[in-house]
């Protein structure tokens, strides 16, 4: 596995063209920070303008339709999102789960035409505060994993999965050390019991509240290769205080 931290900025429904200039000073920075593999999914809209910016760090999409084409108003392919210069996709994201009523069937499909169309994909994957609370974080983990990769075909470099509890998302409070090391242990195991020994190499992010504040923590534990990163991504200052803190030589566990 990449002993790179892998920073990934999802800029969500934020961006119009005035945002390039934040897109290229990270840019520009990451050349001096190199331990750190930095990517940025922002809005369709985007992603051919932020890839003409810049040339180091990966542009992606954060959803792509299982079709490659068709009668689908508003909706955007896999290859479309390579033809602007995408490299990878983000899917099942909780705000697609809960606001576009995306099920693992459905993101399972998404997952093939990524795959075949040559990007790779961030799986996410998380519990509500409710199914915590209920004892069932795992359980609800697992099952989203599994199903949604059942049957999959892909090498495990181009598959990373994204632990992003439902409750630590936009609130400003991140799991704790232990829920993140307890969860990201619980998910090498499972890859391992699923893929053998081609479950070790994919890499496993953690989402959520991610701040420079608390970036060197989160990437100390154990089976954390990474941050996906949605508010503290949106301007150059706040995302390259985590990455200069991922860059450091003693920040992954
Ligand atoms: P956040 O979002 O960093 O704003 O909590 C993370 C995400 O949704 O990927």
């Amino acid at each position: 596995m990449s002993e790179r931290p892998y920073i990934v900025g999802n800029w969500k429904m934020h961006g119009t063209r005035a945002m390039l200039a934040e897109a290229r000073a990270i840019d520009r920075a990451t050349e001096r920070l190199m331990r750190a593999e930095v990517a940025i999914a922002p809005p369709f809209t985007l992603i051919h303008a932020v890839r003409k910016e810049a040339g180091l760090i990966a542009v992606g999409g954060q959803d792509c339709h299982p079709d490659e084409s068709g009668a689908h108003t508003g909706d955007v392919s896999a290859s479309m999102v390579k033809d602007a210069g995408g490299s990878f996709v983000i899917l099942g994201h909780s705000e697609r789960r809960q606001n576009h009523g995306e099920d693992s069937a459905l993101i399972k499909r998404k997952m093939a035409s990524a795959f075949e169309t040559g990007l790779n994909v961030i799986l996410c994957v998380g519990e509500t505060a409710e199914q915590r609370d209920a004892c069932k974080a795992r359980e609800v983990v697992f099952q989203q994993l599994a199903e949604s990769l059942a049957e999959v075909e892909a090498a495990p470099e181009r598959l990373t999965i994204a632990y992003e509890p439902v409750w630590a998302i936009g609130t400003g409070r991140s799991a704790s050390t232990d829920e993140i090391g307890d969860m990201h242990g619980a998910l090498r195991s499972r890859l391992g019991e699923m893929l053998g020994m081609e479950g070790e190499d994919i890499r496993i992010l953690y989402g959520g509240s991610v701040k420079a504040e608390n970036v060197t923590e989160i990437l100390a534990i154990e089976n954390v290769d990474g941050a996906l990163v949605g508010g503290a991504s949106l301007s150059a200052e706040s995302f390259l205080g985590i990455i200069i803190a991922a860059a450091a030589p003693d920040s992954e566990g």
